[in-house]
């Protein structure tokens, strides 16, 4: 068993009902952010982090993801004679920027499920989930820092990002203890989306992790759970629980993120994405400030 992930998983399988109707006939992973779609940011960050062989778990209107990571020689043909080398550039790269396989799951029945789904094409390596929906800003380290973590200690690696209490119900919550090292915590036990008086902590689960091929085996017994789903979190919690094994580490995040399933969260990382660019910042800046003074 390897313990240096070299796959990723990025489910998107999911039903986007906070973001209906847009995502009636479009995955949510395919929402624009700026100029790309979601997950083209989330395929990035898996090549910046080292890991070039990616499968995603994709549901119904599958196509539009897969057609967005296949090259379309029309397209490329139609830019070439024009002359418009950047755009050919941007939509090339794209098309070539992994090794990228996709695997269905028939029915949304949860991520825990949706993971499962990976087995036969991940093996007995470890591996990394990183999902289609949450964006870690590319200006800041976590995914090399969970995946050192893991490669050290061999525990499955979680990423935590401390929350409001008033919104921990929408997470994850970690029950967790300080180790030697400043940004990571041991997990010794997980309460999904937990109300808030329930709540072990305020350190919400993201969407990053990297994990022994043994959560396979976990995830094959794992009955459905809240929301009658199959979730990731109950198999976790089976890992940090077994005195025997490496248990279960979280790397405390501190940089930017998005959920751009989340409404307000997707269009926050558009301002904030678009006002950080070169090509778009110096315009839209003076347009927000005039904007935010009459609000
Ligand atoms: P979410 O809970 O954010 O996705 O799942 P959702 O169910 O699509 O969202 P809403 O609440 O209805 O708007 C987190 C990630 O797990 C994937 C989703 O696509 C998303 O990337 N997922 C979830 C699956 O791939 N399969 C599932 O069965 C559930």
């Amino acid at each position: 068993m390897s313990r240096s992930p070299v796959k990723a998983v990025i489910p998107a399988a999911g039903l986007g009902t906070r973001f209906l109707p847009a995502t009636k006939a479009l995955p949510k992973e395919m929402m624009p952010v700026v100029d790309k779609p979601a997950i083209q940011y989330v395929v990035e960050e898996a090549v910046d982090a080292g890991i070039d062989d990616i499968l995603v778990i994709i549901g119904r209107n599958k196509n539009a993801i897969s057609n967005h990571f296949d090259s379309v020689p029309e397209l490329e043909v139609k830019l070439m004679e024009k002359g418009d080398e950047r755009r050919l550039e941007r939509v090339m790269a794209s098309s070539d920027l992994a090794d990228i396989h996709f695997v269905r799951q028939g029915e949304p029945k949860g991520l825990g499920h949706a993971v499962l789904r990976a087995r036969a094409h991940v093996g007995d390596s470890s591996f990394a989930v990183l999902l289609g929906d949450d964006l870690i800003d590319e200006r800041d380290v976590l995914l090399t820092t969970m995946i050192e973590a893991h490669e050290r200690t061999g525990a499955a690696v979680i990423a935590l990002m401390e929350v409001d209490p008033d919104s921990i119900h929408l997470y994850g919550a970690a029950v967790a203890e300080p180790t030697d090292e400043d940004q990571i915590v041991r997990v010794t036990g997980l309460v999904e989306k937990p109300a808030r008086e329930e709540a072990p902590s305020n350190l919400a689960v993201i969407g990053r992790y990297v994990l022994p091929a043994s959560v396979f085996d976990i995830l094959e017994r794992t009955e459905p759970g809240k929301g009658g789903e199959i979730q990731l979190t109950d198999a976790l919690q089976e890992l940090a629980a077994d005195a025997a094994g490496p248990g279960v580490l979280g790397v405390v995040f501190g940089g930017r993120r998005y959920d751009t399933g989340d409404r307000v969260d997707y269009i926050k990382a558009i301002v904030q994405l678009a006002t950080d660019r070169d090509d778009l910042g110096s315009e839209l800046r003076p347009w927000l400030k005039e904007f935010a003074a009459g609000l």
